[in-house]
């Protein structure tokens, strides 16, 4: 099947730094039964394990800076190879430059694939800096909540798994700038890419999570609300 059938969709979700990308992209995984391959959690799972990927990028993340391209490219390789992305994926965090939008083409032309839909989240920067202030993640199981939109139901502890959650090191004010700055000047030139090619699908991304994914649901044929 194809976008219009859910299963075998390759989709990328695309907006600044806390737009609500993982946020959606744990329901439209959930609906689709894609994998949700978040470059973002690849890294932090390597920083926390203390891998030789997480030892050199750790410095990098906690700047709010971008790790090398040719350094995702390999991540991405490796995770796109394995066999729960054959059937589609949901890519959130990559593409993040226009290099790693071109490794992304090269990987899908050598295996005879391209990509269905890009979902462009658009909240105002303003709105951002509060929700990445008030973000609490659970390290163990990923899930993700905010102490005002979206509390846990017991203060700093994960509904999923049980475990503590933690702010994350990157969310903190000074980084917060430094990381939508990347954003600004890396990533949002890939907007015009995507909208040339006909895949672009830009969603307001104020309002509450179930409103905003109820507009991604009406761009994406075979996702039902
Ligand atoms: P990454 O993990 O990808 O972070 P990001 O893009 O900065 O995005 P976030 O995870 O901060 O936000 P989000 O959009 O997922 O929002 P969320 O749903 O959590 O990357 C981290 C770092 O890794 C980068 O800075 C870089 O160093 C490195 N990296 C990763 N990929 C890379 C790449 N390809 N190339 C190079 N380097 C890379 O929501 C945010 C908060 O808002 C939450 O608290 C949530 O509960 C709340 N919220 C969500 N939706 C709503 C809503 N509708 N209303 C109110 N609150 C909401």
């Amino acid at each position: 099947m194809n976008a219009a059938g859910g299963a075998g969709i390759r989709l990328v979700l695309l907006g600044a730094p806390g737009a609500g990308k993982g946020t959606q992209a744990a329901e439209i995984t959930k609906r689709l039964g894609l994998p949700h391959i978040s470059t973002g959690d690849l890294l932090r799972v390597a920083i926390r394990d203390g891998s030789p990927l997480g030892r050199k990028v750790a410095a990098i993340v906690e700047r709010g800076e971008l790790v090398p391209d040719a350094l995702i490219g390999e991540v991405m390789e490796e995770r796109l190879s394995r066999r729960d992305a054959a059937g589609g994926f949901l890519l959130d965090g990559f593409p993040r430059t226009p290099a790693q939008a071109d490794i992304l083409d090269r990987m899908l032309v050598r295996r005879g694939q391209t990509l269905d839909r890009v979902i462009l989240i658009e909240v105002p920067e303003t709105e951002i800096v509060e929700r990445l202030a008030g973000r609490r993640s659970c390290g163990r199981c990923g899930a993700v909540y905010h102490v005002r939109y979206n509390p846990p139901g017991v203060e700093g502890i994960c509904d999923r798994c049980g475990s503590r959650l933690q702010q994350r090191p990157d969310d903190a004010e000074a980084v917060i700038k430094d990381r939508l700055r990347a954003y600004r000047e890396q990533t949002a030139p890939l907007v015009a890419r995507y909208e040339k090619a006909g895949l672009l699908v830009p969603v307001d991304g104020r309002g509450r999570p179930d409103e905003v994914f109820g507009r991604i649901a009406g761009g994406i044929p075979g996702l039902r609300e």
